[in-house]
């Protein structure tokens, strides 16, 4: 693993298993540790998925999954039994298969009405998570980055989403037109860790430019996610990191 610090870290992995039982062991460790609840929020995506099954087949047993609550930063406005669906994924591949109270797990409703989906989540994380500077603290938000740029939800076209008061809101998938509900960037920032898990070799172009600040890298939502006082740390894997200098 290559490691070096900006004011974020990047960890480069070998493989997808390296960077899998990095990320589990991060979570076992802080929600072990956690006094009270330990509010994750999980991404879809491929890697997320992979996650998910390391994490189902290495660690059903030795993490304290009764501690975790599951929120999802973004999901996809279908119902949970499409294959679309975030809350699917991670039902499949990973909370099928611990031992995890249902009351753990806060699902977006993505059969539901958008609007009025992103408004009742919003209340739900606002009754939920711990606040401070009038917003809502996730303990660990999982990211994933598309090769536009986007991150959760938040699409090139849809910056205004970064900046919004709301803690959620609906997003439409600019080639796709599909709705989504998605976590918005204030709320994202202010989370105690950001991990932006990222691989593949069609990634390394956007990698590269938003850890390089390049120009264009202003119009890319994932560029301005900075945690105001958390830690952010990139998850790549070599092909990611690929175009990144000294790789
Ligand atoms: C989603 C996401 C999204 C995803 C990226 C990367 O629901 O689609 O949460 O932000 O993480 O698009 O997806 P891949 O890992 O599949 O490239």
């Amino acid at each position: 693993m290559t490691e070096f610090t900006v004011n974020y870290d990047i960890k480069i992995f070998d493989d997808l298993d390296a960077l899998s039982e990095f990320f589990s062991s991060e979570l076992k460790k802080q929600a072990d540790s956690a006094v009270n609840k330990f509010n994750l929020a999980l991404s879809g995506g491929t890697t997320p998925k992979y996650i998910f099954e390391y994490l189902a087949k290495h660690y059903a047993n030795t993490i304290r999954w009764d501690k975790i609550n599951f929120f999802w930063g973004d999901e996809r406005c279908v119902p949970p039994t499409d294959d679309e669906s975030n809350y699917k994924m991670a039902y499949d591949e990973l909370l099928s298969r611990i031992s995890v109270p249902g009351k753990n797990i806060f699902r977006i409703k993505g059969e539901e009405d958008p609007e009025a989906e992103a408004q009742r989540y919003s209340n739900v994380i606002h009754k939920t998570l711990p606040q401070q500077k009038q917003l809502p603290v996730f303990d660990l938000i999982m990211l994933g980055l598309g090769e536009d740029g986007h991150t959760a939800s938040i699409f090139p076209d849809q910056l205004h989403l970064l900046n919004e008061s709301k803690i959620c809101s609906v997003a439409v998938h600019p080639a796709t037109n599909q709705k989504r509900i998605t976590l918005t960037g204030k709320v994202i920032n202010n989370a105690g860790n950001i991990f932006f898990i990222v691989t593949g070799k069609n990634k390394s172009k956007i990698v590269d430019s938003i850890l390089n600040y390049n120009t264009e890298s202003k119009n890319y939502p994932a560029s301005f996610i900075k945690p105001v006082e958390g830690k952010l740390i990139w998850l790549l894997d070599k092909e990611a990191a690929s175009l990144l200098k000294g790789n």
